[in-house]
């Protein structure tokens, strides 16, 4: 039974799942993943290479997982990560506190109208956040628009394995056990039975590719892990 929200009630509805499941998202990531998620996350960093003293921005940031890494390349820049579930924030805030407010800030916004003038970032990612937004379309729109000429954009979402055996053992792990971690590690199943049903109902990586290239993005490429279970896209503006 599909428990997918309606378009106009994604918004609210995803705001306050993850309010709900906050305090326990590393956790139950770290388990469901066995640890790779956080190898995807530097993937992803390595692919846009922010440069030493640019700025970077992290859109759906949850608790802050790219950002000591988006940092770390930057030096003395400056990184941002921007989501509009504010408690999710605030159980990634101690990721911040060892970086110093002038070196990266957390900011409360949508992805879909991003607070930032045009121009603005030389290194964009976006991580597990585009199967929750309304309007994919518009949300490479507005990191297009804030990118600098020369930034790059780089997504990492899940993806369905193309391999007809792999893709039997992952539908089985990740509709059948999933939600079982997410209830026991998370306290929460349904959250985590909306997890692989939205990913059942994300385009495909080339059809990805192709609403990143509509919205303005050249070079796209993309890459698959975790036996094809994940993607990363990665984009230019030129
Ligand atoms: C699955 S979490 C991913 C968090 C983090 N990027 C990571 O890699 O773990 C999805 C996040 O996207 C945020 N999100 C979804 N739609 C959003 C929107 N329109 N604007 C801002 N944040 C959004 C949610 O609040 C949530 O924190």
């Amino acid at each position: 039974m599909s428990i997918l929200p309606p378009t106009e009630e994604k918004a609210a509805y995803v705001e306050r799942m993850f309010s709900r499941i906050a305090s326990g998202y590393d956790r139950v990531n770290r388990v469901m993943t066995f640890g790779l998620d956080q190898g995807w996350r530097r993937q992803v960093v390595q692919q846009v290479a922010p440069p030493v003293g640019g700025r970077s921005l992290d859109v759906g940031t949850g608790t802050g997982d790219f950002l000591p890494q988006l940092a770390a390349w930057s030096g003395d820049g400056l990184t941002v990560g921007i989501d509009f579930t504010l408690p999710m924030m605030a159980a990634g805030q101690h990721k911040l506190d060892s970086l110093g407010a002038h070196r990266a800030a957390f900011v409360g916004g949508d992805a879909l109208r991003l607070p930032f003038p045009d121009g603005s970032f030389d290194a964009i990612t976006t991580g597990f956040v585009m199967r929750n937004v309304t309007d994919i379309a518009q949300a490479f729109r507005e990191m297009y628009r804030v990118a600098r000429p020369g930034g790059v954009v780089a997504c990492l979402e899940v993806s369905r394995p193309r391999n007809s055996l792999v893709r039997m053992g992952h539908r089985l792990y990740f509709e059948g056990v999933v939600p079982w971690i997410g209830q026991l590690l998370g306290g929460d199943r349904r959250a985590y039975t909306y997890l692989p049903q939205s990913a059942r109902a994300f385009p495909s990586p080339e059809r990805l590719a192709e609403i990143m290239s509509q919205a303005g993005w050249r070079h796209v490429t993309h890459r698959l892990y975790g036996l094809g279970a994940v993607a990363i896209h990665v984009g230019a503006k030129v």
